[in-house]
């Protein structure tokens, strides 16, 4: 019988299917254990069950001996230190595929809620702003017809490009490395430079994973070379966003509107972005669909079993 610590209570059965074969610690706060809170009792665990948010260094795989697979319950690994888990011959987990669908839906509800201004007309409807109809009021973006570029043209990307399909948008999306013609021809999309992308868009969705490539991507310098009046939508990490040079330009409606998932200082959002009535900001709800948060919570389960009986885990990354 091993020893889990579990970040934080997970849904569905998976915290009982662990407990069924080992012995199982885990967090009372929703938003997990947090770097500190692991540091702390992480010493004795022979598996651990991170949150994305949750940072696991050096320090704390020092203070944890015996810890053979860390599972995280997410598909971004930003908040792992790979090289050290490596290095110490512990098995990294992630939970892909099972969230492509949740995340690419959740990028679209902002796309059309940024573009379409529901959340600010909700706002204004409440606080008793509404006077009725008018032929000049309430003037979003047009989505169908629209030129969307995607930057990640990963699992979630080409869910994002699945469904723009259905509002007839027109393709673009960039990578480093192009896809292939088949990708390419089932999707209807057309690789071209960042740079084309952000001149050509009318909406510059971000769906890459957050590494030193894409830290900063949309940079100050890069948003001012969007197209005016473009829209920005983001299911990436943060930090992949100058999110002060951002609130700069819908501000002075440069970018028209945006919708946001994820913050550089989560769970801190920046004031200057708090106080743009043109951006939606989400709670970091990607992938918050009931049966794809039990479904990474499983895939978590699985990883720690396979690794605490000697078995090779899916979806290893380290
Ligand atoms: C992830 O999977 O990396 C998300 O941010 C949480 O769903």
């Amino acid at each position: 019988m091993g020893k889990v610590l579990v970040s934080a209570p997970l849904p569905g059965p998976a915290v009982e299917r662990l407990r069924a074969a080992h012995e199982v610690l885990v967090g009372t706060d929703p938003t997990g254990l947090g770097r500190e809170g692991i540091l702390s009792r992480v010493g004795d665990a022979d598996a651990l069950v991170t949150l994305v948010a949750d940072r696991i260094d050096e320090a704390v795989l020092a203070a944890a001996p015996r810890l053979r697979v860390v599972a995280n319950c997410g598909v971004g690994v930003d908040n792992l230190d790979l090289d050290a888990c490596r290095r110490r011959g512990i098995a990294v987990t992630n939970t892909p595929d099972v969230l492509t669908d949740a995340t690419a839906d959740a990028a679209f509800a902002l796309l059309l809620d940024a573009c379409r201004r529901v959340s600010e007309g909700d706002r204004a409807v409440r606080a008793g702003r509404f006077r009725g109809w008018a032929p000049t009021e309430w003037l979003g973006v047009r989505v169908t017809g629209a030129t969307l570029g995607i930057v990640g043209l990963g699992r979630i990307g080409r869910g994002v490009a699945a469904r723009a399909r259905g509002f007839s948008m027109r393709v673009l999306y960039t990578q480093r490395r192009r896809a292939g013609a088949d990708v390419e021809r089932a999707l209807g999309a057309s690789w071209v430079p960042l740079d084309t992308l952000l001149a050509e868009s009318d909406v510059v969705a971000l769906t890459c994973p957050l590494n030193e490539a894409s830290r900063n991507l949309l940079s100050r310098e890069r948003i001012a070379r969007l197209k005016p009046g473009a829209v920005v939508v983001s299911v990436a990490r943060g930090a992949c966003i100058d999110e002060a040079a951002l609130a700069e330009a819908l501000r002075e409606g440069r970018v028209a509107a945006a919708g946001l998932d994820c913050y550089t200082r989560e769970p801190a959002v920046h004031s200057a972005l708090l106080a743009c009535e043109n951006v939606v900001l989400a709670p970091h709800l990607g992938s918050a669909d009931r049966p794809t948060r039990e479904a990474m919570a499983g895939m978590c389960a699985d990883a720690v079993l396979a690794v605490l009986a000697g078995e090779e885990p899916r979806c290893r990354v380290a």
